[in-house]
């Protein structure tokens, strides 16, 4: 079977659109092209596109720039509106489970069912029960409908729509392999939203969506230092904005990037203990961090601390090689932290269903 070329990956975040290109050659994965371009404040909120224009205006320079020609694209939706369930149902044939799955996911979706999209995919079949796992994914259509417009209006065909836990796991499996028994937390800390997936040997058994992150970060720094977002922003990522040359604000801010870390930390320990709590088997071996926020050097080592368990900094590039020619190791080291969304959509397939 022909395995199709690679889709363009479109992360559509709300600081950034990132866009990943990818190529299969005998040696493995190369990098073909990896470049983002800011969004400015409000122009995603909560997941929905409030700005359309400016989102396709963006994905429209990224592909004139990289002069990408690809023409397919795979994108992702994450937040709260964006409802991912894990289900058991009895063994059926796909045709079967096409038919019922509209009715199952009306007990788990708390909206209109018309007002959604269903997507949903087996991934345990376990024949000696005579049951199989399937996840259930259901997103407001008009949020899907908006995306996939920004997407046309850019001139890329909408090819894949997949959700960020699963891009995420995507991308990790590439750079890392699953191991046998091995349950590992995925976390990308964004903007505004913190996505995880706890997956054990390979398959998923719990996600959920946080609506927090970097933008709460800039925001209080915003506040406590009567400063405009943009300066705010600056100071939080390690520049000085302006000819601003006060001292004492550098320490003001490291101060607030440290509360607002542990804050961060503390709320993904509370999703951690309520996967605990309700797993058959609550053991993590160990927790992978990605996301713009997770360059914050303290945030990675707070999060082991609170949670008891090692964690580090995933590397979405670390099996996918680049020309050297257009990216300097130190280059790909600062791109890794807000790339690995759109290296795991850019892994989807253009024959895909
Ligand atoms: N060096 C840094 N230190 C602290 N924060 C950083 C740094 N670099 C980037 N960030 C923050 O990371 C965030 C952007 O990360 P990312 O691109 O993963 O988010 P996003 O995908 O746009 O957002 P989301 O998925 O939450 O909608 C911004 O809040 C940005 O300020
Ligand atoms: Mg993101």
């Amino acid at each position: 079977m022909a395995k199709g070329k690679h889709c363009v990956g479109l992360d559509i975040g709300s600081s950034a659109v990132k866009l990943c290109v990818l190529k299969g050659t005998k040696r493995g994965l190369q990098l073909q092209a990896f470049d983002y371009a800011p969004l400015p404040p409000e122009t995603i909120v909560d997941g929905a596109l409030l700005n359309s224009s400016v989102v396709a205006d963006a994905i429209t320079e990224l592909l004139r720039r990289h002069k990408i020609r690809a023409k397919e694209a795979a994108m992702s939706v994450s937040g709260n509106t964006v409802i991912i369930r894990k289900i058991t149902l009895p063994m059926m044939t796909q045709e079967e489970l096409r038919e019922s799955i509209q009715w199952e996911a009306e007990q788990y979706i708390p909206f209109d069912i018309k007002e959604v999209y269903i997507g949903h995919e087996v991934i345990a079949p376990r024949k000696e029960q005579g049951q199989m796992d399937v996840v259930l994914v259901a997103a407001k259509k008009e949020m899907i409908d908006d995306y996939q417009n920004v997407c046309l209006d850019a001139g890329l065909k909408p090819r894949v729509m997949d959700v960020d836990a699963f891009a995420l796991q995507n991308a990790y499996e590439v750079n890392y392999s699953f191991l046998q028994g091995e349950t590992v937390v995925l976390l990308d800390i964004g903007n505004s939203v913190v996505t995880m997936n706890v997956v054990t040997d390979g398959v998923t058994m719990f996600t959920r969506d946080l609506s927090l992150g970097g933008a709460d970060i800039t925001e209080e720094i915003q506040k406590q230092l009567n400063i405009t977002y943009q300066e705010a922003e600056k100071y939080k990522t390690g520049g000085t904005p302006g000819v601003q040359t006060d001292e004492v604000l550098p320490q003001e801010v490291e101060k607030i990037i440290g509360e607002k870390a542990e804050g961060i930390a503390n709320e993904i320990q509370r999703s951690l203990d309520f996967y605990s709590a309700t797993a058959a088997d609550s053991r993590i071996d160990k927790i992978m961090v990605s996301g713009g926020t997770s360059a914050i050097p303290s945030l990675v080592r707070t999060i082991s601390r609170i949670s008891g368990i090692p964690a580090q900094e995933i590397n979405p590039f670390q099996n996918i090689s680049y020309d050297e020619r257009l990216f300097t190791k130190a280059r790909i080291q600062k791109l890794a932290p807000i790339a690995t969304t759109a290296v795991g959509l850019a892994l989807r397939r253009t024959n895909e269903t």
